[in-house]
């Protein structure tokens, strides 16, 4: 008896996890001090380092349904950014518990700005794949959610959506892997420099060459 109750216990636990996976609630950093620094998505301090506030996450065939509560949300037309960057391009699905509208990304990046749906003080948000593309596999990917502050008046900015930065945690500059980040770290490397610092690679490697010769 105890056995078959055990059973089912663990049966029952089991379809809970894998079909209304708790939503997890999300945490936005404050958009002046995102980090600019350019990290994998399969780097350990993925989650920490955080590049532009994004978060990653894993959609499972067999089973993740990541699920992401995001709140305050309500206010009068106050709008909200999704966005995501899968780690290769591919369909991934967003859904929430206002409207149940179902948004489809094709590609590898995916936006999505529009008012808040429904005036809910918080929306449950659940990453899904349904259709052409979603047969299989697991898709890894970095995501955000950034929900309009109020203007000083209390108001919203009815073009907040035609200000949002375009950027993805793929934008940011890769630094070569030996590279010691300078301690002002917050000022993007423009071209110029780049392009400065590769000669002197360049001039470093021929340097090298010419002695070994
Ligand atoms: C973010 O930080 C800036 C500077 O400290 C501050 O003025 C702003 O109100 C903050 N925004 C939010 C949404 O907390």
């Amino acid at each position: 008896m105890k056995v078959m109750a055990t059973f089912w216990l663990i049966f029952f636990l089991g379809l809970v996890r894998g079909s209304y996976q708790v939503c997890e609630t999300w945490t936005s950093i404050n958009e002046t001090i995102y980090s600019q620094t350019y990290v994998t998505i399969t780097d350990p301090t993925a989650n920490t380092v955080r590049p532009l506030g994004f978060k990653t996450a894993v959609y499972r065939f067999e089973g993740e349904r990541p699920c992401k509560t995001v709140a305050p949300t309500d206010g009068n037309m106050r709008h909200i950014e999704v966005k995501w960057e899968l780690e290769q391009a591919g369909r991934l699905c967003v859904t929430n518990n206002a409207n149940n509208q179902n948004r489809c990304g094709t590609s590898r990046q995916f936006s999505l700005c529009t008012v808040v749906p429904g005036s809910q003080s918080s929306i449950e948000y659940r990453f899904f794949c349904e259709g052409d593309g979603c047969e299989s596999g697991d898709k890894l990917f970095w995501y955000r959610f950034v929900v309009e502050s109020p203007m000083e008046n209390g108001m919203y900015n009815e073009n907040w959506c035609d200000t949002r930065d375009d950027r993805y945690p793929g934008s940011l500059v890769r630094l070569p892997t030996n590279f010691i980040p300078p301690t002002q770290a917050t000022t993007p490397r423009n071209k110029a420099s780049s392009v400065a610092s590769n000669v002197l690679v360049m001039m470093a490697t021929l340097l090298i060459a010419a002695a070994l010769h």
